[in-house]
């Protein structure tokens, strides 16, 4: 006979129960989510050639290509690496050919965009931007699957995802929707009104969260459409947009943040890195009224302070170190005291450091590849050649990139913290 108290029973019982119902879940396998008629009907377009082009558009509002389309390779045809923490997934094949969307229907085409689900009902994993583009409108995904279905098919060498294992399963995908997916309520179309289409396009199409929001170890966010500044697998930081200390754009007049979305550059401020390959890729494409109705929303955002440490001061040696090294090998561009350089226009060649955000804000990530990869600054009206600024990868030790980094940070009024060599072996191996 046993012993046991009834509440064990019962408590072992519903234990074993509940175990079994989760692998149950998280073995079931994948089935699309039935597409539910929308309040109005698919928007049946009356003009098929202007439906296409405003696909076309709305696909480099989306930019489509930075995931989709491989280096020199046809458009939209798959294949692009995308480094992750967990491994190395590819931007899939949005042709009309066997291994694309061959076969796809409207309805496959915005389940994709609205529940980030493949045709078969197979989790796309989240380098998909899905908690932005489940707000996509209806009316835009059929816009963008009639401009994806009339390009020329193209059947490029499939590659599988190289992730670690557990995170490429589809068990890994249900957890992490669980946890961090918030699919959207389902728009016919997108709205007009500025400050709802500002809105809608920074959250949706525009995916500035994928990058903005922070992320933590899942590389999953419990308020995904946060703006409050987010680190990249590549080693950049995604400066906060709450933060006018740090990449805020509240306290800017409204054609300042136009020019810098447009082209990448208003007054001292240049957009370097990923944010320069947005513009360059997708930005600059986006037709006046969108950009206008995103500078409303970046403007009206609530301000909020990232937390900052107090400032580190450096040793007196790493000092005059980072002295020597600018005065070497940046100052005949950037000016002695960080002064930068102009044209005769006013547009900067060389831009400054002194009192340069980029330089002072909260993360010395974006510095720092800055200077280790140098680049190109985005052309712009009154800057026809690109002017350039050499890598340093291979010339400058971790010491002297933190001697040089804490130069800029704590000269000419800059009051940034100093940064330390470990800071500079962390943030580059974080990277690549
Ligand atoms: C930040 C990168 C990124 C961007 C931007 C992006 N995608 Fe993707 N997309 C991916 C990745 C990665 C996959 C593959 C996910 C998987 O297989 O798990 C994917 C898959 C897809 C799929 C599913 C393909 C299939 O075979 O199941 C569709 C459809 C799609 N993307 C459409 C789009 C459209 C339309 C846009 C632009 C509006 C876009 N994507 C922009 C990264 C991106
Ligand atoms: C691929 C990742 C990525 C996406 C997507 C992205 N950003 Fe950024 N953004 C960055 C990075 C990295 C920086 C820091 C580099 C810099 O300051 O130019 C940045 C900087 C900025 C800045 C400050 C620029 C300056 O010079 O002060 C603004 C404003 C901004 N982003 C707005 C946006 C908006 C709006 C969107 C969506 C339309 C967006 N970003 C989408 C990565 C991204
Ligand atoms: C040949 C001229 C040249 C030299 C030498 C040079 N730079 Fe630059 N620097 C540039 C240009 C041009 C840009 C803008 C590039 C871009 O937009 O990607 C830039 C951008 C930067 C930025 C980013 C500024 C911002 O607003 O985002 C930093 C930081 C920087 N340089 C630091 C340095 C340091 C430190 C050195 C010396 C170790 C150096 N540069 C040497 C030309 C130069």
């Amino acid at each position: 006979m046993s012993a046991r108290p009834a509440p064990w029973r019962l408590i072992g019982a519903v234990w074993l129960l509940s175990s079994l119902v989760i692998v149950v879940w998280l073995l079931w396998p994948a089935s699309p989510t039935p597409i539910t008629p929308m309040n109005t009907p698919a928007v049946a377009s009356a003009d098929p050639a202007a439906q296409i082009e405003r696909g076309r558009l709305l696909a480099l509002q989306g930019n489509c290509a930075a995931c989709h389309t491989p280096a020199g390779g046809p458009d939209y045809a798959g294949g692009v690496p995308l480094r992750t923490p967990f491994g190395t997934v590819f931007g899939g094949n949005l042709t009309p050919s066997a291994s694309g969307l061959g076969g796809w229907s409207a309805d496959d085409f915005w389940r994709a965009l609205h529940w980030g689900e493949s045709r078969d009902g197979r989790l796309l994993t989240p380098a998909f931007p899905l908690n932005n583009f489940t707000h996509i409108s209806r009316a835009d995904s059929d816009a963008l699957w009639a401009f994806f279905q009339q390009l020329p098919a193209v059947e490029p060498p499939s590659k599988a995802h190289e992730l670690r294992w557990p995170y490429g399963t589809q068990a890994a995908q249900k957890v992490w929707r669980a946890l961090f997916f918030r699919p959207a309520d389902a728009l016919a179309t997108a709205p007009e009104a500025p400050d709802e289409r500002g809105i809608y396009l920074v959250n949706g199409l525009g995916h500035c969260s994928a990058c903005h929001a922070p992320r933590n170890a899942l590389a999953g966010s419990f308020d995904p459409l946060s703006l409050a500044g987010g680190d990249l697998p590549d080693g950049w930081h995604a400066p906060s947009l709450l933060d006018p200390a740090e990449a805020g754009v509240q306290t800017w007049p409204h054609n300042g943040v136009v020019a810098l979305l447009q082209h990448g550059r208003w007054q001292q401020h240049l957009s370097t890195g990923p944010m320069a390959e947005v513009v360059h890729g997708s930005l600059r494409h986006w037709p006046e009224g969108d950009i206008a109705a995103v500078a409303r929303h970046l403007r009206q955002l609530p301000i909020q302070t990232v937390p900052r440490n107090p400032p580190l001061s450096a040793p007196l040696d790493l000092r005059e170190l980072g002295d020597r090294i600018y005065r070497q090998q940046c100052a005949q561009c950037h000016g002695e005291q960080g002064q930068g350089f102009a044209l005769a226009n006013g547009e900067w060649a060389y831009p400054p450091l002194a009192g340069s955000r980029s330089v002072t804000q909260h993360s010395p990530a974006n510095a720092l590849h800055s200077v280790l990869h140098g680049g190109f600054s985005l052309p712009a009206p009154g800057v026809e050649q690109p002017f350039g600024m050499p890598p340093f990868v291979l010339e400058l030790k971790d010491v002297e990139l933190a001697a040089v980094l804490t130069h800029l940070r704590t000269q000419w009024g800059n009051r940034a913290g100093a940064v330390t060599p470990l800071q500079v072996q962390q943030l580059r191996t974080s990277g690549h």
